[in-house]
């Protein structure tokens, strides 16, 4: 063992944990940027248009899910037409919070319906049969599971505030197809 190995003030100054005194200079200027600060560096407008992609998905997840609460309730099963109910509530709380960030990171949320379902990972579906309800319904939350997970695995701590709002959503998810995978065994 050399004998400055464990020595931590051996490093260079390059590893060590000090701030970047020229990024908190440039967070001084550009105050049009609002929250935005340098450390963002190029992956703002990255981020802004995955944002953009999930918030269409969820939208489109709003619409089949009121969809399927309407119809369902016509059906012997009221419970899953309540739950079909709370879970576009859900997703569209998971709209609103996307949108939000994607203003503040400087983007425009893009709520255009013309676009919406080929902007969306997950399919939009208007089965009669309460079966096809929660199969799509379950496809369409691990579209979503498997998007959100990319997306904060690919986030990191590059963005850590939208990584940390989409690990909220997604764990949510991940209980919609829980609840889902239930109802389809049952
Ligand atoms: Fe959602
Ligand atoms: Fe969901």
């Amino acid at each position: 063992m050399g004998k400055n190995e464990n020595n931590v003030s051996t490093l260079p100054v390059t590893n060590r944990l000090v701030l970047n005194e020229e990024g908190l200079t440039a967070a001084k200027r550009s105050l049009e940027e609002g929250a935005v600060t340098p450390s963002y560096g190029p992956w703002r407008e990255d981020i802004i248009k995955l944002l953009n992609g999930s918030l269409a998905t969820e939208l489109v997840c709003v619409l089949r899910y009121k969809r399927h609460h309407f119809t369902a309730k016509g059906l012997a099963s009221p419970k899953i037409a309540e739950e079909f109910l709370v879970h576009a509530q859900e997703e569209t709380a998971h709209a609103d919070a996307i949108a939000e960030r994607i203003v503040q990171l400087g983007g425009e949320p893009d709520f255009s319906p013309s676009t919406l379902q080929e902007r969306s990972h997950a399919d939009y579906d208007d089965s009669l049969d309460l079966k096809a309800m929660i199969k799509a319904n379950l496809i369409a939350e691990r579209v979503a599971i498997e998007a959100y997970s990319q997306m904060i695995t690919m986030i990191g701590d590059k963005d850590s505030t939208t990584r940390r709002m989409l690990e909220g959503i997604l764990s949510q998810e991940q209980e919609h197809a829980d609840e889902l995978s239930d109802w389809m065994t049952d």
